[in-house]
């Protein structure tokens, strides 16, 4: 007959396994591309949560054989890390939709279990010392790589996502508006795509309208542009020229356009929307980079843009306050005509008032 030790190690790898499987599963986790610091906080839970059924079945056989009075401690140190896991695995609940710090469940793993070994080894006259060791090895990891993390760019943290995750779409969880009070009901990739309604939009917009040249300022990962590509390639003519100024997301952008098969529809620069020079007349402008360059974008563009194109202003909602009021600027000015779409993020849709057939 096997051992009380070894049936527990047994099953305990059992629950390590399954909870790694379906750690990996809910937060869709591509193994080729998992790192040092993932790896870990997929570890934390797993390691929990075998540990709780290593004490759980050791308790139970030393119960039921009577040998000696530990199978309470055994059972006191089973439901704490047992508690431990469950706060761990929570921690990991989001982790398919946000880019969150890579290790930081890892860290929460070493301080609870250690913030729960103390009352236990205390109360069973143990040292403490290792279980606070375990805290403070997790509050100093907790610092360094949330502090790492956010010292990041936005766009950068998406892009680090992405790829261990892919694409992934959510319910939009920008804050409700007076005009789009239920946000939830659109859907989104992420914080810096627009809305996924929006890029279906997009297509649409191009394919009704036609345009031969578009600009687009802010290439991001490139979604916006393909939707954008896909218009022109259902038209069978165009070009869409995007820019994009950040080095490391431009190089992201076009891995994603070469492997789309829409590249020849589209010129990807990597460079700044505000120095970009075009060609020829615009007829569709999307202006997508940072707020706070919208209105400059805008006006930029307006001399080449067509009398009869189309401006498309996103995150104009009016919680997004500085592009709705940019693009609000520019109307009392006389300069565009606008409609104020109220999408989470909101879509201004525009013309330029001169020259403008009636
Ligand atoms: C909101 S994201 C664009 C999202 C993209 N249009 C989509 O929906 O898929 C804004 C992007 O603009 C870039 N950006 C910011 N300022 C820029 C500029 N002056 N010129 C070009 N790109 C810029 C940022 O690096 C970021 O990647």
């Amino acid at each position: 007959m096997l051992s009380a030790a070894i049936v527990g190690v047994i099953l305990g790898l059992a629950a390590a396994g399954i909870c790694l499987r379906a750690d990996i599963r809910r937060r869709r986790l591509k193994r080729k591309s998992l790192k040092f610091l993932t790896a870990l906080d997929l570890a934390a839970p797993a390691a929990l949560f075998g540990l709780a059924t290593i004490c759980f079945t050791y308790a139970f056989e030393i119960a039921i054989s009577s040998l000696i009075s530990e199978p309470i401690w055994l059972l006191i140190s089973a439901f704490g890390w047992a508690i431990a896991a469950l706060i761990v695995w929570t921690l990991g609940a989001n982790e398919k939709f946000e880019a969150r710090a890579p290790g930081r469940i890892f860290a929460a793993a070493l301080i609870a279990g250690g913030a729960i070994r103390i009352p236990i080894d205390v109360l069973h006259s143990t040292p403490v010392l290792i279980p606070c060791l375990s805290i403070l090895a997790g509050v100093l990891l907790l610092s360094f790589v949330t502090r790492k993390f956010r010292k990041q760019r936005g766009e950068h943290r998406i892009l680090q996502h992405v790829a261990a995750q892919g694409d992934v779409l959510q319910p939009e969880y920008h804050r409700p508006t007076p005009e789009c009070p239920e946000p939830e009901r659109w859907r989104m990739y992420d914080s810096m795509t627009a809305e996924y309604e929006v890029l279906a939009f997009l297509q649409q917009l191009v394919e009704t309208v036609k345009p031969k040249i578009i600009v687009e300022t802010g290439t991001f990962m490139g979604i916006s542009t393909l939707k954008l590509a896909e218009g022109l390639k259902a038209n069978g003519a165009g070009k869409v020229i995007t820019c994009e100024y950040d080095p490391v997301v431009y190089a992201k952008a076009v891995e994603r356009i070469n492997a789309s098969g829409l590249k020849e529809w589209i010129d990807a620069r990597n460079e700044s929307s505000l120095e970009m020079q075009v060609d020829g007349q615009v007829d569709l402008l999307f202006s997508d980079s940072d707020p706070e360059l919208r209105e400059a974008e805008v006006r930029r563009y307006l001399p080449l843009l067509r009398a009869n194109g189309i401006i498309l202003i996103h995150d104009a909602s009016s919680h997004l306050k500085t592009v709705r009021e940019a693009a609000l600027k520019l109307e009392r000015e006389g300069l565009i005509s606008t409609v104020l779409l109220p999408t989470p993020r909101g879509l201004v849709i525009a013309q330029k008032r001169e020259g403008r057939t009636e």
